[in-house]
């Protein structure tokens, strides 16, 4: 649910999820390698996540890296891996202070088993943390969440836990990677891009889209109460007709 920040005089959405994009156009503007942009992109996510925490954003997840982005060149796939591992082992440290709760989403199995062990670390240590939800989608593809879920579901069907019948929307959101997480109320992707590139596509049914022209490492929070103020014009109906 929506909750009201006094001193922007807004509606501050609940949940938003963030495709990051623009770090290679952004590190091409300044004639620097892509990973130099990915790494200025991780800069801003941590910035992002202060703000919108601040703001009164509750839930917040990020798009890093597509089950379709291994196809990306070795050295670029090996450099935002690395700093993914590093944003992690910060975390660990960072989180008891900052009292935020990390998730990471998407096929662990994935992953390499050092980054796997420092997310279990990681979403253990933060679980009981209180303050800003952050979700991290690493190895992600909405396609795989869903077939993942299918067939979870489908061995608890086969040995009893479930029956047929109890497949409700509700039961299958259950299986999915955002489980007890509330659809995001906005999708932002950055850099004039507009797709969803495989993010979410369960979760956002209702959501509402925006797409600035900004290149995510240039995400501040001036970019963020503009995302802010934009979502409070939208009139979200959820299919049905307006109350007087
Ligand atoms: C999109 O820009 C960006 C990515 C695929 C990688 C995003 C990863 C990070 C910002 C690294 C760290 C993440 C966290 C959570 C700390 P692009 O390379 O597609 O840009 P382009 O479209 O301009 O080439």
């Amino acid at each position: 649910m929506d909750t009201y920040n006094e001193e922007l005089g807004m509606r501050v959405p609940e949940h938003i999820a963030i495709i990051l994009d623009g770090n290679g156009r952004w590190a091409k503007k300044r004639l620097m390698p892509r990973n130099y942009g990915h790494m200025q992109g991780s800069k801003a996510v941590e910035l992002v996540c202060e703000e919108a925490y601040n703001i009164g954003v509750k839930y917040l997840t990020v798009y890093a890296f597509s089950t379709e982005n291994w196809q990306r060149p070795s050295d670029e796939v090996q450099a935002i891996m690395k700093l993914l591992r590093n944003y992690l082992k910060d975390c660990i440290k960072t989180t008891s202070k900052n009292n935020m709760k990390v998730r990471i989403l998407g096929d662990k199995a994935g992953l390499d088993d050092d980054i796997r062990e420092q997310i279990d670390k990681l979403e253990k240590e933060s679980s009981k943390n209180t303050g800003l939800n952050f979700q991290i989608a690493i190895n992600y593809g909405s396609r795989d969440e869903m077939v993942r879920a299918m067939r979870r579901m489908s061995a608890d069907i086969a040995s009893g836990i479930i029956k047929e019948s109890d497949i409700t929307e509700e039961t299958f959101s259950s299986y999915l990677d955002t489980r007890g997480i509330p659809d995001p109320d906005m999708i932002i992707r950055t850099s004039g891009e507009q797709r969803l590139s495989n993010f979410l596509m369960w979760q956002s049914a209702y959501s509402e889209f925006y797409f600035p022209e900004v290149l995510w490492p240039d995400f501040n929070r001036k970019e963020l109460v503009k995302a802010i103020e934009a979502y409070n014009k939208r009139d979200r109906r959820y299919g049905k007709v307006k109350e007087k």
